[in-house]
């Protein structure tokens, strides 16, 4: 049984798709929420995550230096025996201090190929380019801009798209199942 801490900055949806999983789901025999952890006080994911019964915790990030941030990100986890972070929307790049303390043992979704595309607006450029396909990217996570090994990916049909709001409803249906299948696998081995 792996501890993981979820990190959020904002809507919290695919930490909910991740905490359905481990309550009664696929991750039920492999993994703890031990936290539930957010960089900005307003993220709507942290009355979410609590209403489910989660241990919730923010430490906001603004006009913090990132070294001296995640110091106080790894005195919170300490006692908590963190095996693996997952980034579920968590808008703030990850420095080596963090890295160094949890290497190949953070993880990331990104909801493009992050070989094509990397950072914010990743479905306002699949809309943009008009692709008949995008992808959901499952990575490790290094210093760079989603830049980190690759785990898995998968593709999203994007044909007859009408919007970019039905984009985004695709993707994030993609990513809610994706990412729980991709965790499975990497906190079983
Ligand atoms: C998701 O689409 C996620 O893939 C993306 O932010 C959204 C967060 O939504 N992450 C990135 O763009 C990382 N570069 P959520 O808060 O509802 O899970």
């Amino acid at each position: 049984m792996k501890n993981i801490a979820i990190f959020i900055s904002g809507r919290g949806s695919n930490m909910v798709a991740i905490a359905q999983q481990v309550q009664n789901g696929i991750l039920a025999d492999c993994c703890q929420i031990k936290l539930v952890f957010a960089n900005q006080a307003t993220a709507q994911g942290l009355d979410i995550a609590a209403k489910m019964g989660l241990p919730t915790a923010c430490l906001p990030s603004e006009s913090r230096k990132r070294a001296d941030h995640e110091r106080d990100i790894i005195a919170l986890l300490a006692p908590l025996q963190i095996d693996y972070i997952v980034l579920a929307g968590y808008m703030r790049l990850i420095s080596p201090v963090l890295i160094a303390h949890y290497p190949q043992r953070i993880i990331n979704i990104h909801p493009a190929d992050t070989h094509q595309h990397q950072g914010l607006h990743a479905y306002e450029w699949a809309w943009q380019q008009q692709l008949t396909h995008t992808h959901i990217t499952v990575h490790y996570v290094d210093s760079g801009m989603d830049t980190g090994d690759i785990i898995a990916q998968t593709t999203v049909d994007l044909q007859g798209a009408a919007s970019l709001q039905e984009v985004e409803q695709r993707g994030l249906a993609v990513e809610h199942q994706f990412y729980s299948q991709v965790l499975k696998q990497v906190l079983s081995s």
